[in-house]
């Protein structure tokens, strides 16, 4: 962990939560809800710090997909919602948050770029009608998830045929259970797989990760 601090920030210039941040991966979602919320307020500050391009890499990755610029897409585990201001930036018009901390969710509604956000938890079903989005983007939030066979089979269910399903996962929770439900979910022909990528920087000035733990992006195709 980051070293020393005086309450507020660490030695590396970001908050405790920033600091916290691994110590997470096993909470469960009252834990985590509680966290997030108490993050909400320097999240945006600290994101930068530490490095973090997925939100710009996954709207790049909407974008290289043809996913039109007006059709409605969801935001999984949005957060503050610095992957709806990036899909924004884009050109993305109709976009769809939803997360389990209500702090970020507050967070996500002041920079004015969603249409809807609602609070939700991925490891239900998420409470949408069959094939009303055009793609599904989850970015840094499936390290949380418990149910990720079923939140597979749910983005699939939200998401119409043909469009795009995107996520990234750490390289050390891409492990063989993670693993069993995208060859799950590709054997029940829900989706077809478009990329996965190489291992990418994750959080490279945060110590706990830089050399030690990056990302994969993951893009498939609805069937
Ligand atoms: C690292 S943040 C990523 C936020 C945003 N996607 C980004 O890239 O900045 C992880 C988010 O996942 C949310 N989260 C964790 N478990 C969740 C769950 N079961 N359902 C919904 N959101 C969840 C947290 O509240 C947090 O906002």
């Amino acid at each position: 962990m980051t070293g020393a601090s005086d309450g507020n920030s660490s030695s590396a210039g970001y908050s405790d939560s920033a600091s916290d941040l691994t110590r997470m991966t096993d909470a469960g979602p009252d834990a985590l809800a509680a966290y997030y919320d108490n993050w909400a307020g320097s999240y945006d500050a600290d994101l930068p710090r530490m490095g973090y391009e997925a939100p710009k890499r996954a709207a790049s990755i909407m974008v290289e997909q043809g996913v039109p610029f007006d059709a409605p897409i969801l935001d999984a585990g949005c957060g503050t919602g610095l992957t709806g201001l990036e899909l924004a930036t884009a050109g993305y018009s109709d976009i769809t948050g939803i997360d389990l901390s209500l702090e970020s969710l507050q967070a996500a509604e002041a920079k004015d770029v969603y249409r809807h956000l609602k609070k939700r938890d991925m490891n239900k079903t998420l409470a949408f009608g069959d094939n009303g989005f055009a793609a599904v983007q989850c970015i840094g939030t499936l390290t949380y998830v418990r149910e990720i066979k079923q939140l597979f089979s749910e983005f699939c269910r939200v998401v119409k045929r043909g469009g795009i399903v995107c996520f990234t996962q750490r390289s050390d929770l891409y492990d063989d259970a993670f693993t069993k439900a995208i060859h799950a979910t590709t054997k029940a022909k829900k989706w077809e797989l478009i990329s996965h990528s190489e291992p990418m920087p994750y959080l490279p000035n945060h110590e706990d990760f830089a050399d030690k733990k990056h990302i994969f992006y993951d893009v498939y195709r609805v069937k």
